[in-house]
């Protein structure tokens, strides 16, 4: 399983000193990649997990990304985005504890990823994964919008299963299928008004919790698959998607709006 890497890197500089990021799902996965690595570019950036037991892991983003005296911040909220206090929550928290008051940059990470095949669907499943996936990102982001500035970011993580038709995954890939969609009206409403851009991520599988914890079959129908992955024959890490959303969140990107990255080494090419 992967684990951030602790180390510096050389190459980077602080483009995001000064600026205010909330991740949302950033105590561990890619939502923790994400984090540490928008704070080494120098930003302040809210951590959010809803387990008591992430605890000790957000905090361990936090104190990462402090002990790289880049000049970013972690802050770690406990925080359910289904909730419309929690959200209010996490919208307070930045404005008063990032540099400027305002919130610069919104990547929408966390999500729940349970499978199950369309027999076996009950009303409570679908509600569960909608609410998470696709209602909190849209009610966070209407939350955080009079704060955001022109030149703001939103980053929508995906995934490839919105168009892979991998059994199990209906509710899943329709909630990550709508993110899509949602970037490419948010780049409408968004774009010229506000100066914001929305983009998304779309990673294949990648080497998290949320993939090992996956259903037995699940992972049996992508190992062939994994295996014809053209970049390389191997299950995606979460360093293979962090620089696509610290592009989208950087000043660099500013001509990219309503755009998926794909970041499955290829997979969707077949
Ligand atoms: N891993 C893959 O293969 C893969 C592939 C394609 C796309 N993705 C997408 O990439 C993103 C990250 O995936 P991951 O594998 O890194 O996930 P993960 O390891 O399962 O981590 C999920 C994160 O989301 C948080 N979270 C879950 N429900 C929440 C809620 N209601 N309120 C607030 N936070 C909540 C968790 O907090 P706690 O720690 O407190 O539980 C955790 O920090 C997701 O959007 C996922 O759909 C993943």
């Amino acid at each position: 399983m992967h684990s951030p890497s602790t180390a510096p890197n050389p190459r980077l500089s602080a483009n995001l000193l000064g600026k205010t990021a909330i991740v949302t799902g950033s105590s561990r996965g890619i939502g923790a990649g994400i984090a540490l690595e928008l704070g080494r570019r120098g930003a302040t950036v809210i951590i959010t997990h809803t387990s008591e037991g992430s605890k000790s892991a957000a905090q361990s983003v936090v104190d990462t990304i402090e002990h790289t005296q880049s000049g970013g911040k972690g802050l770690p909220v406990q925080a359910n985005i289904t909730t419309a206090a929690d959200r209010q929550t996490l919208i307070d928290t930045a404005v008063k504890c990032g540099p400027t008051g305002q919130i610069d940059i919104m990547v929408h990470n966390a999500a729940d990823g349970e499978d199950s095949s369309l027999a076996n669907v009950t009303e409570g499943f679908f509600d569960k994964l909608v609410d998470v996936n696709l209602k909190a990102p849209l009610f966070l982001t209407q939350a955080a919008l009079p704060h955001m500035p022109r030149g703001g970011r939103i980053v929508l993580i995906t995934s490839a299963a919105a168009r892979m038709g991998v059994a199990q995954t209906s509710v899943y890939a329709a909630t990550k299928a709508g993110l899509e969609a949602f970037a490419r009206v948010w780049a409408t409403e968004l774009g010229q008004a506000h100066g914001i851009t929305v983009n998304c991520v779309s990673p294949g599988p990648i080497a998290t919790e949320q993939f090992h914890n996956s259903a037995p079959d699940f992972k049996d129908a992508m190992q062939p698959m994994i295996q014809a992955t053209p970049a390389e024959a191997r299950l995606g890490e979460v360093d293979d998607i962090v620089p696509l959303v610290s592009f989208l969140c950087s000043e660099e990107s500013r001509w990219m709006i309503g755009s998926v990255l794909s970041g499955t080494g290829g997979m969707l090419l077949f």
